[in-house]
């Protein structure tokens, strides 16, 4: 499968939604709770998967959709050989907040949930994330790589707490957190994983880890980051569903890889 016209196709796609959700977030917002106080979605969420998803089905009309607002789209995920998922804002609590930090997360995968297609674009900068498997990953245009630093003691690791950590009684990520801050320069919390994948891949961190997510806020992420030579695995370095799927999404520059990995180990070995 050519890959290529699949990409440009798709990151046409994701600059019109940027257009859109740019002119949104300049005017009021309606904003409506989903599972809790927490957990909200905009008038323009909506509006901008309605834009992809009519885009997707006429081109691929044998392709599965799933979508953070619409769920299950396109055709029957059992008879498609391809499937999408897509997160027209992939930080919606900033967005509602008038923080700029946010962007649109767009991904073609195999029947395996492997991605083969990547784009991410943060409207407000207008910096556009893309990568297609085997064709490698590009920054508003150009060849992007992950950084060169080889210690965690000098890098920056983000992370950012799930939904369900805010229910009293579930696990949360504290321990993973206090145990990073001692090993690192810093970890930052942004608010949208899509972006910090992306800004693992263009060098500006060395790592970010996450679990408790959902596949259309990492499957595009993750193959951008694998494309910029970067490494992507679950909490215990391997490549399994976990990562693909959201459950556990470790991502690095592939030189403080085995570092997150054991760190986490050790958080889990005292748990
Ligand atoms: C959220 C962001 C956030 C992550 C949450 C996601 P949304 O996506 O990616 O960083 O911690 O788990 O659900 O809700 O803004 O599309």
């Amino acid at each position: 499968m050519d890959l290529q016209p699949i990409l440009t196709h798709v990151t046409d796609i994701a600059r019109e939604t940027g257009a859109m959700l740019r002119e949104a977030f300049e005017g009021p917002l309606k904003i409506d709770q989903k599972s809790g106080h927490f957990d909200i979605v905009t008038e323009a969420d909506k509006n901008a998967e309605k834009l992809i998803v009519a885009a997707l089905e006429k081109a691929y009309p044998d392709h599965h959709i799933v979508g953070e607002e619409g769920g299950s789209m396109g055709a029957p995920i059992e008879e498609a050989d391809y499937r999408w998922y897509l997160d027209p804002i992939d930080g919606t609590t900033n967005f509602a907040g008038g923080i700029p930090h946010f962007c649109t997360s767009i991904a073609m995968a195999d029947k395996h949930d492997r991605p083969l297609v990547g784009v991410v674009y943060m409207p407000y900068y207008d910096e556009m994330f893309t990568a297609a498997r085997g064709l490698g990953a590009t920054f508003n245009g150009e060849p992007m790589q992950v950084s060169e630093n080889e210690d965690m003691i000098t890098g920056v690791l983000v992370t950012s707490f799930n939904y369900k950590q805010t229910n009293p009684g579930e696990p949360n990520s504290f321990d993973e957190v206090r145990a990073f801050l001692a090993k690192a320069r810093a970890v930052r919390y942004f608010g949208s994983a899509a972006l910090d994948l992306c800004w693992v891949a263009a060098g500006r961190i060395e790592g970010f880890w996450e679990w408790g997510i959902n596949p259309w806020d990492c499957q595009a992420g993750v193959l951008i980051v694998t494309e910029a030579g970067g490494t992507c695995s679950d909490f215990s370095g391997a490549d399994t569903d976990k990562l693909y799927l959201g459950d556990e999404v470790m991502a690095s520059n592939g030189k403080v890889h085995e570092g997150m990995v054991q760190t986490l180990a050790e958080v889990y070995r005292r748990a």
